[in-house]
């Protein structure tokens, strides 16, 4: 696709920020909608392989902040690739697949193969001098050839230690990996999951005291929308 095909494209996006989200008000019928997040929506652009990231008004010094990051993971195949960028979009490869969020909503399992994997594209990341950030379940991708896709690398720049992912590993491997977990989690149990946890008392059941002491943050990371 050359820049200006795609310039149509984006300049086609009219999106609302909503309380909770952002809805999009009209687009190209050559695009069609995959995702949202907490800065931007995500469509994939039909008959390619390949996805436009837009960030509305007021988020769009972040292309190009995530445009650096991806550029710096090119030769990482635990991430998509990056095909153009420009003030207010990415160009991605799409991946095809589930969430890991959401394959804990529906009851597709998933193994500790590929949360390896996943620490392996952060391990990947941390080599190339990034500090891997806002890192959760709905940016993970679980392909159908078995394998993961780490997506939404944003904030992999920002210079705090971001605690989230050994939380949410703590917890998968405290009780989604356990034989006696149904591979389907109700969205309710979810989020109590996140309740407890911010009331510090999943920790206590789990002896995990000390670990706890910086809570709150799987219940505004891990289970809510990104
Ligand atoms: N390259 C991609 N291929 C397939 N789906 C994607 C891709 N990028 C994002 N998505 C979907 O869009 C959602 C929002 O994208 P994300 O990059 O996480 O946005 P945000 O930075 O706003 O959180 C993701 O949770 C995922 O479901
Ligand atoms: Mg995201």
């Amino acid at each position: 696709m050359d820049p200006g095909e795609i310039s149509v494209l984006v300049a086609s996006i009219s999106i609302r920020e909503e309380k909770h989200g952002f809805t999009i008000i009209s687009m190209s019928p050559a695009l069609t909608l995959i995702g949202s997040g907490r800065s931007a929506v995500v469509c994939k652009i039909r008959s390619t392989n390949r996805v436009i990231k837009v960030f509305p008004s007021g988020y769009e010094h972040i292309a190009g902040e995530e445009a650096t990051v991806y550029e710096q993971l090119q030769d990482c195949a635990l991430f998509p690739e990056l095909y153009a960028s420009g003030a207010n979009y990415l160009v991605l490869d799409y991946i095809d697949g589930v969430t890991l969020y959401d394959c804990l909503v529906q009851g597709i399992p998933f193994t500790k193969k590929h949360i390896d994997e996943a620490d392996q594209a952060f391990a990947y990341a941390k080599r190339q001098g990034l500090n891997p950030a806002d890192i959760h379940l709905r940016n993970i991708i679980l392909t159908p050839a078995n394998t993961i896709k780490v997506i939404d690398v944003a904030r992999f720049k920002q210079e705090e230690y971001d605690q989230q992912w050994e939380d949410i590993k703590f917890y998968l491997h405290s009780i989604y990996f356990k034989r006696y977990c149904p591979n389907r989690i109700p969205i309710l149990v979810l989020r109590s999951i996140a309740t407890l946890y911010k009331n510090k008392l999943t920790s206590r059941l789990l002896g995990r005291r000390k670990h706890v002491r910086k809570t709150g943050l799987i219940a505004n990371s891990m289970w809510k929308k990104p």
